[in-house]
This record gives C-alpha cells, sequence and structure tokens, in this order.
C-alpha cells in the first residue's frame, strides 16, 4: 500500500491518503504538500512514429510526470499518419513498448486522424480512439481536409457513429491568400496577419453549423479570439454539443512575445493580441472554456531557428502547463477548484472517463525559474524559459507508482 501522510487537500483540511494497489512507500507531505488530482492533457503531439528526433514516448513520459500530468490525448499528425486501423496499431505498438522500457505506464489515448481514405475505417476503429480529428486548416503534418463535401460527411459519420470530432479551425482559403499576400515578409511576427483571426472565426463558424446539421459531437480545439468565445456560448445556449479547449501558449503568451521569441513563437493558430488573451481568460471564468491543453508539439532547436517560413509552427508545453496555472492561481487569476476542473474534471467527464487514483502533489510556496536545463522534453526549449513561478509539482502518483518531478 502507498501511504501519503499529512497531505493538505484543497478544502485545506489535512489528512492521509492511501492507495490500497499502490507500491510498499510512505511519503510525509508534512502538511504542506497540497494533493491535486493527476492532470490529464488533452492535446498532445508526441512524434511517434515519424519525427522521433523531436520527441519520443520515453522522452514524452517523463516530461509528462514532471508537471504532474497522468493521463494524455495524442494527435494523429504523425508519419505515417494515424488515418487507418493498420496505422493505429502500430503506434500502439510503438508507444507501449517505449513506456515500458522507461518504466511509466503513462495513461494515453489516441485520435484518428481524418482524410479522404480513413473515414472507412471510422467504424472499426471508434471503440479504439477518443476522437476524430479534423485539420480544416494546414499544420504541422499533411492532414487536411477543407472541402465542404468531405467536411459534411466526416461530420455526418462521426454524428452516426457518436464519436467526438475535434477540429483545427483555421480557415485554409483564407490562409492561402494571405499567405500569397505576405508571403514574402520576413518578420515573424506576420504569421498573426497570415494567420487571421477571420481564418479562426470563420472555420469555427462552420464547424459548428456542421455539428448542428449532423448532431455531431464536436471539440474546437486550441481556441484564441473573444469572438470564438463569443460564438461557442452561443451555441452551446443553442443546445449544440460543443466544448471549448483553449491552449496553455494563447493564456500566457500575445502578440508583444514575438520580440524576444521571434520564430519560437510560431504555433498555429498563432499568438493573438492581449484583448484576445484577457477574452479567454473571462471565458474561463464563465465556463465558455471547458478545459486547458498544452497542445505539445515539440520541435528542435535548430527547426525552431530557421527563418520566418522555413520554421514550424508549435511549441512544448507539458512540463510548464501546472506551474504556469499555479501561478495563475496566486495573481488571483483562477481558483484552485477551475484549476482542477479544467485539467481533468471537465475532460473526464466530457470523455467518459473512469477516475483513477492518479494524483500530483504540489508545493504552492515553492518559486522556481522555469530552465532548460531541467526539462525533459526531447526537444530541450521552452517558450516559458526564465520565467519564474510560483506553485510547483514535487511528486506525481501513477498507477499506484510515485515519482519525484
Ligand atoms: C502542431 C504540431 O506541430 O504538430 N503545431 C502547432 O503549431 N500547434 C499542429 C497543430 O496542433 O496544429
Ligand atoms: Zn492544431
Ligand atoms: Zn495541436
Ligand atoms: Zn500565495
Amino acid at each position: 500500500m502507498l501511504k501519503i501522510r499529512n497531505v493538505k487537500n484543497l478544502d485545506g483540511t489535512i489528512s492521509d491518503l492511501n492507495i490500497e494497489n499502490g507500491e510498499a512507500q510512505t511519503i510525509d507531505a508534512e502538511g504542506r504538500l497540497m494533493r491535486l488530482p493527476g492532470l490529464i492533457d488533452p492535446h498532445v503531439h508526441v512524434r511517434t512514429p515519424g519525427s522521433e528526433y523531436k520527441e519520443d514516448w520515453k522522452t514524452f513520459s517523463q516530461a509528462a510526470i514532471r508537471g504532474g500530468v497522468t493521463r494524455v490525448f495524442d494527435m494523429p499528425n504523425n508519419n505515417p499518419p494515424c488515418v487507418n486501423l493498420k496505422n493505429l496499431k502500430l503506434k500502439k505498438e510503438i508507444i507501449d513498448a517505449q513506456l515500458s522500457e522507461v518504466g511509466i505506464p503513462l495513461r494515453y489515448d489516441l485520435y484518428f486522424g481524418a482524410n479522404s481514405d480513413s473515414l472507412e475505417d471510422i467504424g472499426k476503429v471508434k471503440d479504439e480512439v477518443i476522437g476524430l480529428k479534423i485539420y480544416m486548416g494546414s499544420s504541422t503534418g499533411g492532414l487536411v481536409m477543407d472541402a465542404d463535401e468531405a467536411l459534411n460527411r466526416a461530420f455526418q459519420l462521426a454524428g452516426q457513429e457518436n464519436i467526438l470530432v475535434a477540429v483545427h479551425a483555421e480557415d485554409e482559403s483564407i490562409l492561402q491568400a494571405n499567405m500569397k499576400k505576405y508571403g514574402n515578409t520576413t518578420d515573424p511576427s506576420v504569421h498573426s496577419i497570415i494567420r487571421s483571426r477571420e481564418a479562426a472565426i470563420s472555420a469555427t463558424k462552420q464547424a459548428i453549423a456542421l455539428a448542428e446539421k449532423y448532431g455531431t459531437r464536436l471539440l474546437i480545439c486550441h481556441t484564441t479570439t473573444k469572438e470564438e468565445i463569443e460564438i461557442i456560448k452561443k451555441a452551446k445556449k443553442n443546445g449544440v454539443l460543443v466544448y471549448c479547449e483553449v491552449s496553455t501558449h494563447h493564456l500566457f503568451l500575445n502578440i508583444d512575445d514575438y520580440e524576444h521569441l521571434k520564430t519560437l513563437a510560431l504555433v498555429n493558430p498563432p499568438l493573438r493580441d492581449k484583448s484576445d488573451c484577457e477574452a479567454l481568460w473571462k471565458g474561463i471564468e464563465s465556463g465558455v472554456v471547458d478545459f486547458i491543453g498544452t497542445d505539445h508539439a515539440p520541435h528542435t532547436l535548430e527547426e525552431k531557428m530557421r527563418p520566418y517560413g522555413k520554421a514550424p509552427s508549435g511549441m512544448p508545453g507539458v512540463e510548464t502547463l501546472l506551474p504556469l496555472l499555479l501561478n495563475a492561481y496566486h495573481e488571483n487569476k483562477i481558483t484552485l477548484e477551475k484549476i482542477v476542473n479544467l485539467t481533468r474534471i471537465n475532460i473526464e467527464q466530457i470523455f467518459g472517463l473512469q477516475r483513477t487514483q492518479d494524483y500530483v502533489l504540489v508545493d504552492l510556496e515553492m518559486s522556481k525559474e522555469v530552465q532548460i536545463s531541467e526539462l525533459k522534453t526531447k526537444c530541450g526549449w521552452s517558450p516559458f524559459s526564465g520565467r519564474v513561478l510560483k506553485g510547483w509539482p514535487v511528486y506525481t502518483i501513477l498507477q499506484g507508482k510515485v515519482y519525484r518531478c
């Protein structure tokens, strides 16, 4: 049995926590460490198979544990992409082998990618995947589905099979037109102009209309604009089954950060201005935002330092998710209850997951700088490096095993 003595609960009381099937060990939390449920990160891109030089499940699982994350949903934009039964099985085999090699039984679920061929296999894979991922506009990897006919078919099929559709909502035709217009600009901040708010708003509207038409459960991934928050709020009121995810970098970075991050700041959808940031925080407060994901999308520093147009979009995040949120708690931007709801409870409910006995013990008063040398992610950098954050995970408890963060 795993015994955690004198652990602080959310309500401030102190008690012992016993995990029956856990390893034989006792930890004393000294009334100081607080127990939160282990986090679920519902949006990550571990690069297996195909781009293991950026990240694999051996490095990623260590990074997750270090961040207090005990379950993740992984995206399908791999090489080969996860778009048929064969690739799905192959991907699972590789992941399981890598996790067992490092002895970290990280819980994971996989998204199935939508392309013109993959829809035939939906019926076959629906019980094995967490949802269907549609890239309405192109991002990293070649998966994109923007034709009206294909989108209608995908939403209809998913509705029939009762599989959740998660969308990367950016309008491909708007992106293409803007790229022609601004394509020669070298200032990385042009990214936020090319991948305009109109592109995001237009695709989000279209996805919601399709979800309404076919009764499909819909998730808007990495929502960025205040308009989208309003649109999603209205749709929810009208009974559309739409959920809203916000990414950590869109909460804690904005277009001003191009100045010091340069091409490291590139991400899809792009960083927006401060007022959008604030609208996302308001969306959290009002309950429009259902959960927070990191969109952990590692690329190597060498790749990220290439000039604009050659540098890929995406940034790592799984290790900084919880410290950023705990720091925001100290700044009175969010309550601890909200953090728990947005990183675990709501995700469990929406995806119908079983409760687990996974926890993270945090030291709310620990102040520490985000340091590259401590990161476990293979890509070895963070857009938040140098920030001093207050509130850090100390132990992660996963499937009855204790890990030092
Ligand atoms: C992601 C990636 O690199 O896989 N990049 C990103 O900028 N967010 C893909 C995605 O989520 O769109
Ligand atoms: Zn995306
Ligand atoms: Zn993503
Ligand atoms: Zn405090």
